[in-house]
């Protein structure tokens, strides 16, 4: 385990969560770089030898240390938007091997992927599909595109993270598709890839992902009965962890259960996340103060939803571990809030925790969808990121300064 107690203090890794804590201050997110290749790993290694590309979600850490780490063990992306495309190619990954997805494609950002050699836009409407076409024939260059189907299955999550029932903004509803691949087959600005379908996010159950790529599926038959053969089946990512006492498959579960639905005579893409990032990385804050009110007792720390907004926006849970166990303090039942001004601004409720002030806690499995929604609401800097790697601690991102909070603002002229 990578996050691991000796002697009453947590470690990441071979390093004690306090000494990283002292040396860079708080609040701060700790990555593990082990736990990062495991979970990578884990994919690559239960695909075996069928066909197939672990394209990581950029959107759920975009960190360039992250990124470049990945793209070291042969990881192609899925990215959203230009700015995680330049991220992606800063951290040296292979534009090959990278898929764009994402509802609003802006022109700038489709020329940009043409330009760079994108190995695949993930379609999500007619009006994006011809848009793609004429910027393609603007740059001289073939466009590669799959079209992200919407299959209509209740991914069983959050409201704010389910895409795929077709009252979502996303994917092409499946009665549309058959013309939309016809339209483009013909097309010599486009080059069909394939198809491509995410239902969601945090999804603990195998059912709803078995069930959307059953649908998917006949789609792509019944395209191969009229003469259009896709090579390659992207069946996004959302992939659920255990954030508290959910129970969700195991990674190479996963696989197989996609792999079978899928079938071998396609080169099968996976877009995780969560899955592969989320339990590598914490938060770790420092209590500013104990304040007991006739009916609570707030803990205040100097992380925030600026740093962590996953409670306040999805009434996420993240585990609360001491990064020092103590029995000086008496146990009380905590209400785990920030400085941000605002009631919605909370960590954690009701925990059971010894504290006083100077206290420092892990916010556990944070690594995803953490730094990446990150804010400078209330004029707060971002904080830093420190990836540990055994006994070595790597700064992989500096704590803002006061000036980066106004860069680019400027006053009237008097
Ligand atoms: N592919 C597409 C097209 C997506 O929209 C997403 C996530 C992923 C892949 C990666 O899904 P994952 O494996 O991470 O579940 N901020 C929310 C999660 C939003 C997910 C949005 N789409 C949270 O903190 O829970």
């Amino acid at each position: 385990m990578a996050f691991a107690y000796h002697d009453d203090r947590l470690f990441v890794e071979d390093v004690p969560l306090a000494d990283i804590a002292a040396r860079f201050g708080t609040p701060c997110y700790v990555y593990s770089r082990a736990t990062l290749e495991r979970n990578w790993r884990a994919y690559d290694d239960a695909f075996g030898s069928r066909r197939h590309r672990v394209c990581y979600a950029v959107k759920a850490n975009g960190n360039l240390a992250l990124l470049n780490i990945l793209a070291r063990l042969g990881s192609g992306f899925d990215i959203v938007s230009r700015g995680e495309l330049a991220r992606c190619l800063a951290a040296g990954a292979d534009p090959q091997h990278i898929v764009f997805s994402g509802v609003g494609k802006g022109a700038a950002e489709i020329r940009y992927a043409l330009e760079v050699g994108i190995g695949c836009l993930n379609v999500e409407s007619g009006a994006e599909l011809a848009r793609i076409e004429s910027l393609a024939a603007d740059c001289g260059r073939r466009a590669p595109v799959s079209l992200r189907v919407n299959p209509d299955v209740d991914p069983q999550t959050h409201p704010y993270i389910s895409t795929g029932l077709h009252e979502n903004k996303f994917g092409i509803p499946m009665a549309a598709a058959a013309q939309l691949y016809e339209q483009a087959a013909r097309s010599p600005h486009l080059a069909v890839r394939g198809i491509a379908c995410h239902i969601g996010s945090q999804l603990t159950s195998l059912v709803p992902f078995v069930d959307a790529i059953g649908r998917v599926m006949e789609l792509v038959h019944a395209l191969a009965g009229r003469g259009i053969r896709l090579q390659r089946i992207d069946v996004g990512g959302g992939l659920g962890i255990t954030y508290r006492d959910e129970a969700p498959p195991a990674i190479a579960e996963y696989v197989r259960a996609v792999s079978d639905a899928v079938g071998r005579d396609y080169e099968l893409v996976t877009e995780p996340g969560r899955s592969i990032v989320a339990n590598a990385g914490l938060l770790l804050t420092t209590v500013e103060y104990l304040k007991a009110t006739p009916v609570k007792n707030f803990a205040i720390v100097d992380a925030a939803m600026t740093e962590l907004i996953r409670p306040a926006l999805y009434q996420a849970w993240h585990d609360v571990l001491p990064v020092e166990r103590t029995d000086s303090a008496e146990v009380r039942r905590y209400e785990l809030v920030g400085p941000v001004c605002e009631t919605g601004d909370f960590l954690a409720n009701g925990r059971d925790l010894a504290l006083a002030e100077g206290s420092r806690l892990a916010l556990m499995d944070a690594g995803a969808y953490g730094f990446a929604m990150a804010s400078n609401y209330n004029a707060r800097p971002r904080p830093p990121e420190v990836l540990v790697d055994g006994k070595f601690v790597h700064l992989v991102r500096a704590r803002e300064v006061l000036e980066d909070l106004w860069a680019g603002e400027c006053t009237l002229p008097a």
